[in-house]
């Protein structure tokens, strides 16, 4: 079992880890922006209220996230682990999941924050723009979404080396690099670590 948080600046490379390492895990692996933009495409209500400020490269405001959230940690598959991307991205968001998992009797083992430098982290968003289209990866929107994120998302690792949660691992390196040195900082699935590549 584990319960881990994700941080790290827009392109850290979040979502690529967090996917290989919930499949290690088998546990699911929850990403607000995932969510956020299937509610973009399927023009849900939270779809509508949402898109202005992702495509601007702006926090979603908390009252839209914090019951998304609420309702995805609930659901059954979340019971025995969970490998959150994209949350918490503020304070409040971190205070809200501690009293979220108080009252759900659960605890975070550990925050993993990948860190990347700012070129890299602009190369590989414009790339990704380039290749999938994804409306946030043009240059205007990424220079914005770092600035957001050094703003709200940074504190949070103040936040949590206070209490020595915080674990931080070098980005920077392949994929299956980064993937080899999570997989030692999260040890509790090594033994599982063989069925996955
Ligand atoms: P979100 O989807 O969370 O985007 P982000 O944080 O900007 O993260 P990215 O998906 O860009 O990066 P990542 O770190 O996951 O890296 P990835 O693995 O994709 O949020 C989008 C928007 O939604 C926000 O701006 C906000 O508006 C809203 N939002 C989301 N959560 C919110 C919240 N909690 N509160 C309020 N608003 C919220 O990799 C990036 C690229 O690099 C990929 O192409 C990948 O293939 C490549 N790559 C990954 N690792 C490597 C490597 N080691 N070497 C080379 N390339 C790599």
């Amino acid at each position: 079992m584990a319960r881990l948080i994700f941080l790290g600046p827009p392109g850290a490379g979040k979502g690529t880890q967090a996917h290989k390492l919930a499949e290690l895990c088998e546990i699911p692996h929850i990403s607000t922006g995932d969510m956020l933009r299937s509610n973009v495409a399927g023009q849900t209500d939270l779809g509508q209220k949402a898109q202005a400020f992702m495509d601007r490269g702006e926090l979603v405001p908390d009252g839209l996230i914090l019951d998304m959230m609420r309702a995805r940690l609930s659901q059954a598959d979340a019971k025995a682990g969970w490998i959150l991307d994209g949350f918490p991205r503020n304070v409040s968001q971190a205070s809200f999941l501690d009293l979220l998992l108080e009252e759900m009797d659960q605890v975070c083992e550990r925050v993993v924050n990948l860190d990347v430098p700012d070129e890299v982290l602009v190369a590989r968003m414009l790339s990704r723009g380039l290749k999938e289209g994804r409306k946030d990866d043009n240059e205007e929107t990424i220079r914005r979404r770092l600035e957001v994120y050094r703003q709200q998302t940074a504190p949070l690792i103040d936040f949590y080396s206070e209490r020595l949660q915080l674990v931080s691992v070098n980005g920077n390196l392949s994929v299956e690099l980064v993937t080899a040195e999570l997989k030692q900082v999260i040890g509790s699935c090594d033994a599982r670590s063989a069925a996955v590549e």
